[in-house]
């Protein structure tokens, strides 16, 4: 199967979003990655419901929306009637994270779970069966640009073994530090979508960065 290829606007020029969207779309990406943070859960402020209804109209693209807030699940109908196709939540930020995935999924949108890289993945393995989406961070959430922490991949290679033995069919997502070199490792470990945010919106020339990122 291809990877697929999940740019994160996190890194495009907020002056001409929707001029971005359209490159990385047209360039065929897979998911249009949005981060959206609180200032709280981590330390920084970024895009909320109304950004995410007013690019809905710019593209059909799969709206991946990775929430990076202190409660969620009093968020998750705005972000859901926003547009969002996919809504992830940090494990960590989710005190009832049961109760908060199936939250999502009443709304008909697709669930994932987010693990920081210090977090288990036997942490979800009880609840791995309800979700289509486990991604992995391979920096601590917050901002683009950090280096990939590679130990993570240990993680992404017992959730792919899980996934074959419970016959599951969740995607696997890798997020943070993404490139070239790491994008190969990501593969090799298992993972299905990968996040790329500098990686992408500091090439030039987009749809290169894509698919070399995809074809590592
Ligand atoms: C970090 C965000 C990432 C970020 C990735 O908290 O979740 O999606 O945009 O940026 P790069 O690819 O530059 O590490
Ligand atoms: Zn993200």
């Amino acid at each position: 199967m291809t990877t697929k290829i999940a740019p994160s606007i996190l890194s495009a020029d907020f002056s001409i979003l929707k001029d971005e969207i359209l490159e990385v779309s047209d360039a065929g990406a897979d998911y249009l990655h949005i981060d959206v943070m609180d200032g709280h859960y981590v330390p920084n402020i970024t895009i909320g419901p109304l950004v995410v209804k007013s690019i809905r109209p710019v593209t059909p693209i799969t709206f991946d929306v990775h929430l990076m807030i202190e409660n969620a699940d009093h968020y998750i109908p705005e972000f859901a009637e926003a547009g969002a196709d996919i809504i992830t939540v940090h494990y960590e930020a989710c005190p009832h994270l049961h109760r908060t995935i199936h939250l999502i999924k009443e709304t008909g949108k697709k669930a994932g779970i987010v693990l920081n890289p210090a977090t288990p993945v036997e942490m979800i393995k009880p609840i791995i069966h309800t979700v289509d989406l486990v991604l992995f961070m391979t920096v601590n959430p917050g901002f683009g640009g950090q280096s990939f922490i590679p130990e993570v991949l240990d993680k992404v290679r017992q959730a792919a073994s899980w996934r074959e033995e419970m016959e599951l069919t969740f995607e696997i997502e890798v997020d943070g530090g993404v490139n070239q070199e790491t994008a190969k490792l990501c593969k090799e470990a298992g993972a299905d979508v990968l996040v790329a945010g500098s990686a992408i919106f500091n090439e030039i020339n987009r749809k290169e960065a894509i698919d070399k990122i995809r074809n590592a």
